[in-house]
């Protein structure tokens, strides 16, 4: 009796253990749902497509990734283990650091810790029994992506039901959260503005609103006049000092009115430049007909009636000694030495003209190298023949980069040879009667941020490209944060472009398509930028904007925050490894509050009073939403989803 019992369990037991021994090759699973930093995961091999080898071991199976790689797995309850070797692939051939994190229904199950080129190759063994939903990840171990080839080699599963299965980020609807502007006027923008002396002046007062509408001032000063109709002021003013007016705008719906005050004196840009650029939505493909859509679209979609301002040129402006396109090829400079624009673009000293009717500004690009990052006729030796150039033409910004003055610089040993180029143009800019603003884009070398106001610039880019690293904008904004001691009026960190709707891929410089970022993602990109006080440029193809985007890109509120005249920086409280705090304070004594989940789950986020600075039972404000959401005691906390930022307002 008890033997009859006793065998079939065993038999079922030993059946079971049988089932349990399937095992499941990470490598064999769809990988083309993981997501990762650069290029493409390899089956086998390692990202630069070698045999995968880790510490001087090679391995015949795996997967090769690049930092940061995110394999999000459901489970479905069928596998028991997890085993692997992990490690910087031997191929690497550059400083990377890469931690590898295993995360189990949204708990650290297991790291790596830090792990660099040569380590050797570290086992993972983890118990899957109970888990759902695992993510493999690789992160940066903090220092950026640069080199970090990531290898899971003999990855597998042990698996006695359900097999793993790679899939994609969830599928979020793009929500729209702002309630739509009224009929009546609004009046948005900064609430101060510097400008030099004797120079042009130009500001188109953004206001929100239905036309027509009749704009009025007080307190103008001698040599500005406002047109009622338009809202845009001109004129120049002669004398240094500070005017304070009360901009006023009507209309039948009702009133609205602004303080504003001029600061005419040195300083360029009190709060943050506001604009679009044409990089990340059209590459070497711009024109003059292009540049003048997007002026008509800044205006026409209300992104003037916010605050953008700037309509920016990038690279590719100016002729190449070879390009796939004839009419971006021809001479450099013509006999004079003057630099010559390309074919598309005939008439420069028009184009400006056509943007500055409409009360925005002009932005232009150069190098102080021979050539720029694209190939093109750079700056190098004829530097204050290009500024008085741009100047002429009626440019109101210049993008200065980098790329291949590296050339020049390499024989430098001088302590100064970073801020050389720089301080150059940014003395020739000064030298100009225009009001030019000088954006330095030299990814951060030679702390930037500590000279570059001093050298003439008003904002710097602090790292690389971010078109490249847009599935890490957590990081990119955490490490332009780092910086915020030189964030003030007039000075200010660039962590590049904001990428939201339709943008090309920044690799192969590809037509404008959805960008890869969910909507809570971009939120949060915007959110991130105006805690930030970063220089606010869109650079996603304007004719392509809809509904979602411009509600992101629009929000008076959170532009208020990027705007707010104190130009502080927020400040960063990390709580855990997912999630921390940004907070900033605002000029009118309250403070921007962003809760922020870097991780891949949805989580609770507590802003504590004390972590904050802040006394007594405030008011919170969703600024997003444009709603009060009451007084709060000692905390507020949200739900905050993956990837996510809920901006508030305490006072
Ligand atoms: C560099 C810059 C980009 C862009 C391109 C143009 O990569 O960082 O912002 O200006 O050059 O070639």
């Amino acid at each position: 009796m008890r033997t009859r019992l006793f065998l079939p369990t065993v038999w079922l037991a030993l059946a079971s253990l049988t089932h349990a021994a399937e095992t499941v090759w990470l490598d064999a699973l769809d990988l083309s749902q993981m997501t990762q930093g650069w290029g493409t995961p390899q089956t086998n091999r390692s990202i630069r497509e070698q045999p995968l080898a880790i510490g001087g071991r090679k391995f015949e199976r795996g997967v090769g990734t690049h930092a940061i790689s995110t394999a999000r797995m459901e489970l479905d309850g069928g596998s028991e283990r997890f085993l692997a070797f992990v490690g910087v692939d031997d191929n690497a051939n550059g400083p990377a650091s890469i931690v590898f994190k295993a995360i189990a229904d949204g708990r650290i199950l297991w790291q790596s810790g830090v792990m660099k080129p040569g380590d050797p190759a570290k086992a993972v063994d983890l118990d899957l029994r109970s888990v759902k939903t695992l993510l493999l990840q690789v992160g940066d171990a903090g220092d950026g992506v640069s080199y970090d080839h990531a290898n899971w080699a003999e990855a597998r599963f042990i698996v006695s039901g359900a097999k793993p299965r790679i899939v994609g980020v969830p599928v979020e609807p793009a929500i729209i959260l702002t309630p739509k502007p009224g009929p009546a006027p609004l009046i948005n923008g900064p609430t101060i503005y510097g400008c030099r002396p004797g120079n042009p002046f130009l500001y188109r007062i953004p206001t929100q609103g239905q036309r027509p509408m009749i704009f009025s001032a007080s307190g103008l000063p001698r040599g500005l006049k406002l047109d009622s109709a338009t809202g845009i002021i001109t004129g120049s003013i002669a004398e240094r000092g500070e005017y304070r007016l009360t901009l006023r705008a009507k209309n039948q719906h009702g009133r609205s009115s602004r303080p504003f005050k001029i600061v005419c004196g040195d300083t360029l840009s009190l709060t943050p430049s506001m604009g679009w650029n044409h990089w990340y939505a059209h590459y070497d493909r711009i024109t003059d007909a292009m540049m003048r859509e997007a002026a008509d679209i800044m205006v026409s979609s209300g992104m003037a009636d916010v605050g953008y301002q700037y309509v920016s040129i990038d690279d590719c402006w100016m002729n190449a000694a070879r390009h796939q396109d004839p009419m971006r090829v021809g001479p450099l400079r013509d006999e004079r030495g003057n630099i010559v624009p390309n074919k598309y673009f005939p008439d420069m000293k028009a184009m400006t003209a056509y943007i500055h009717a409409k009360g925005l500004k002009a932005g232009i690009y150069t190098s102080p190298g021979p050539r720029t990052c694209a190939g093109f006729a750079g700056s190098y030796q004829h530097e204050a023949q290009d500024a008085k150039q741009f100047a002429e033409w009626g440019f109101d910004l210049l993008k200065h980069d980098w790329c291949s003055y590296g050339q020049i610089a390499r024989d430098d040993k001088s302590p100064d040879m970073f801020q050389k180029p720089y301080r150059l143009m940014g003395d020739l800019l000064k030298q100009q009667q225009r009001d030019i603003l000088l954006n330095l884009c030299q990814y951060g070398m030679g702390n930037v941020w500590e000279w570059g106001a001093e050298v003439g610039a008003q904002s710097w880019r602090t790292s690389g490209d971010l078109g490249f690293e847009l599935n890490n904008i957590f990081n990119v904004a955490l490490k332009n944060a780092e910086h915020r001691a030189w964030s003030r009026p007039g000075s200010w960190n660039d962590p590049d472009y904001i990428q939201i709707g339709h943008i090309g891929n920044a690799r192969v410089g590809g037509l404008p398509a959805p960008c890869p970022l969910t909507p809570t993602e971009q939120y949060s990109f915007m959110s991130l930028w105006c805690l930030m006080a970063a220089p606010l440029f869109y650079s996603g193809d304007l004719t392509q904007l809809d509904e979602f985007t411009l509600n992101v890109l629009c929000n008076p509120e959170v532009i208020e925050v990027n705007q707010d005249p104190l130009g502080q920086c927020a400040r960063v409280i990390e709580l855990d490894e997912a999630t921390l705090i940004m907070v900033k304070d605002l000029a009118d004594g309250a403070k921007a509050v962003g809760l922020c989940n870097r991780g891949e789950m949805e989580t609770t986020v507590t802003a504590r009073w004390a972590d904050l600075g802040i006394k007594g039972k405030p008011r919170v404000r969703d600024l997003w939403r444009q709603k009060d959401l009451g007084r709060f005691a000692g905390e507020y906390r949200a739900i905050v989803p993956r990837h996510g930022v809920v901006l508030v307002k305490v006072k």
